[in-house]
């Protein structure tokens, strides 16, 4: 016998963000608990109060004053390692592992990078496109079975293990552990932050390359102006939203928009950032869009890299200033071109990344 499920599917801003601040009526999906677990991302309720609740204590003046310094330091890092080795890069690698870096140190208070290769391997195989839940539910309760699935969760459950034996005083994992919320293991509240913080960020920075190699001129003013190179870190979360699809599973049912009990709702930010009754020339790069402040006004309400509501993401203003200290720096020192081919193709995985890796040529700057 077959089955349909009905989806419930919108480009409508408004409704996304009534749904989106309807925590009561709209519940996050349970796709992602196999490899998110009971974590902030994934729980409901008092679970997922109680955890909101500790991220609003973590993410204060103080991690915003650690994250500029340790971005800084990671940074010049890698450039010290450019400035040393060939021309020929590939930006998604290397802001992988710049981000792992910087996330690991100023949230966890360690160097995770030794993990690096560990971690992209259990991220391929652990955050599909459309993981089925029962697929990787068969999967957790088969283990000990040779399954490229329980490997990975094996290996991203080393290394967060590796992250609690390890957190200094004042680091998040300290502050999760401390608070021993009952019933959620630190373990799961742990590997959440991880993967939150770290493909999102890295996907971001990924494309903001991406877009100044193709564009040369935008690189180059945005050397010199600053205002004009936020404006491009805008744009860059405008064209590729690293989570480029949300979802909820309505509670109750919505006879105004047609919406029955639950079904899953659906909305892509990808399409809302493209979207022409908000946007004038969606689908070309032009950041001056984000300096008008008409313009930028009326993009607004369909402008959503963050999510929205009570479950926006709490790492939103850390990320941005990540990507302001990186650019910065990276800008100042080289300058870089496509090594070949097209822009890339957007690959829709758990983040929106740029297929191919972003090949990149750079040239060290005079300064
Ligand atoms: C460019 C980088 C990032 C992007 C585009 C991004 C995007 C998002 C979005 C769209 C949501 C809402 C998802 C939903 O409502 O279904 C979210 C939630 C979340 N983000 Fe981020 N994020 C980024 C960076 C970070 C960082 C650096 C952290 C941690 C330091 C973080 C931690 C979280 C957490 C914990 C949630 C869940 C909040 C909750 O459910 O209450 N994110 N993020």
């Amino acid at each position: 016998m077959s089955q349909v499920r009905r989806h419930f599917v919108t480009d409508d801003p408004r409704i996304v963000r009534g749904i989106l601040q309807d925590t009561g009526r709209h519940r996050k999906t349970r796709k992602r608990r196999p490899v998110f677990g009971r974590g902030i991302v994934t729980s409901e309720g008092k679970a997922w109060e109680a955890q909101r609740a500790l991220a609003r204590d973590f993410f204060n003046a103080a991690l915003a004053e650690r994250i500029k310094a340790v971005a800084r330091s990671r940074t010049e890092e890698m450039l010290r390692d450019w400035a040393r080795s060939g021309p020929e890069r590939a930006c998604r690698p290397e802001m992988s592992r710049l981000v792992l870096g910087i996330m690991g140190e100023a949230l966890f208070g360690v160097d995770p990078r030794p993990w690096e290769d560990v971690f992209e391997r259990a991220l391929a195989v652990l955050l599909p496109p459309k993981p089925s839940t029962a697929r990787l539910l068969w999967h957790r309760l088969s283990r000990g079975s040779s399954s490229p699935y329980v490997a990975a969760l094996r290996d991203l459950e080393k290394l967060v293990d590796w992250l609690c034996r390890k957190a200094p005083p004042g680091s998040l994992t300290r502050h999760l552990a401390d608070a021993a919320i009952e019933g959620i293991p630190l373990r799961e509240q742990v590997s959440t932050y991880l993967l939150a913080s770290t493909d999102t960020t890295a996907t971001f920075l990924s494309w903001t390359m991406a877009l100044w190699a193709w564009n040369p001129a935008a690189q180059q003013r945005s050397r010199t102006d600053s205002a004009y190179r936020d404006a491009c870190l805008q744009e860059s979360l405008r064209l590729f939203p690293p989570i480029w699809r949300m979802a909820r599973r309505a509670e109750h049912a919505d006879p105004a928009l047609g919406i029955r009990k639950g079904e899953e709702v659906i909305f892509l930010p990808y399409l809302l950032h493209r979207h022409r009754d908000y946007w004038t020339e969606p689908d070309r790069f032009r950041p001056e869009r984000f300096l008008s402040e008409a313009e930028a006004a009326r993009g607004r309400p369909a402008f959503l890299p963050f999510g929205a509501g009570p479950r926006a993401c709490p790492g939103a203003a850390l990320s941005l200033r990540t990507g302001q200290i990186v650019t910065a720096l990276v800008l100042h020192r080289f300058s870089w071109e496509p090594a070949s081919g097209s822009f890339p193709v957007p690959e829709p995985l758990f983040t929106l990344r740029p297929h191919g890796g972003v090949p990149i040529r750079i040239t060290a700057r005079s300064t």
